[in-house]
């Protein structure tokens, strides 16, 4: 059956939810601690978390804001995250089952927006960004963290092939580059941007994803082809784990 992108999103995120609620990488890190620093500095009403995944930003920001709505395309991440948060005992924590480029949200609705690890596997980035600025009121911050893709092609071209064996539901990892133009045409201005690295474990990175074999033997072998600068920038380790880089931007 032929299948839209959005159908694949739902499917590699909403069998998995519970491994996304559970995981490490995503569960903490220095962006979540800036992101709440940022939340507790605006103090804002009502926050959007969106692409929460398994909640983790939604919960750092249901403690700085009025409320928050936490937004994914697939429904069982939602229930997750409403699940957990109620859990936690945060009462001020709602869902809402949307695509990033058509939101269900009125104009400014919103007067802190989150977005971490998810543009990446959107159908339409630009789309998705705009509808940020839209349902973002005027001046209030909005606060952007993803896998990064650096600017030489050959490093770039070796991080999607193996990010897409690895999730077909992968679109881009945008170059630094990239995300500054991006922004800039969805109305943004960059009021601060920090680069980051993070270490994804191979055998917890795949299974997260239920990485066929097939695909995780096509992953390894070429990473064993890669060329001393790609192995030296990803810091290639010998079962597979590597390290990536991340940024994280505030922009108004
Ligand atoms: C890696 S998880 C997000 C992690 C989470 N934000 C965190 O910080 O732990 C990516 C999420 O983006 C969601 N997603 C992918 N494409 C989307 C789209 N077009 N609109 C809304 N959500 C989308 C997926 O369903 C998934 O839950």
């Amino acid at each position: 059956m032929t299948q839209t992108h959005d159908m694949i999103v739902r499917r590699q995120f909403g069998e998995q939810a519970a491994a996304y609620v559970e995981s490490s990488v995503h569960a903490g890190g220095e962006d979540l601690d800036w992101i709440e620093q940022v939340a507790a500095r605006a103090r804002p009403a009502h926050a959007l978390d969106l692409g929460t995944g398994g909640g983790h930003v939604a919960y750092r920001l249901a403690r700085q804001a009025g409320r928050v709505t936490a937004s994914d395309l697939a429904g069982e991440m939602v229930a997750a995250v409403l699940a957990t948060a109620e859990g936690k005992g945060l009462a001020n924590v709602a869902g809402e089952i949307a695509p990033a480029e058509a939101l269900p949200f009125a104009d400014a609705a919103f007067d802190l927006l989150a977005c971490r690890f998810s543009a990446h596997h959107w159908r339409d980035f630009e789309a998705g960004l705009r509808e940020a600025r839209r349902v973002l009121a005027s001046g209030a911050p909005a606060l952007f963290v993803d896998v990064v893709a650096p600017e030489r092609p050959s490093l770039d071209m070796h991080l999607q092939a193996v990010e897409l064996l690895r999730d077909p539901s992968h679109v881009r990892d945008y170059r630094v580059s990239e995300w500054i133009a991006a922004l800039g045409r969805a109305g943004f201005e960059i009021r601060d941007l920090r680069s980051l690295r993070l270490r994804m474990d191979f055998p917890s990175w795949t299974a997260r994803m239920r990485t066929s074999e097939l695909h995780v033997a096509a992953i390894r072998s070429l990473q064993s082809l890669a060329s001393a600068d790609v192995a030296g920038h990803f810091a290639l380790e010998a079962d597979g784990s590597f390290t990536i880089d991340t940024v994280a931007i505030e922009a108004i």
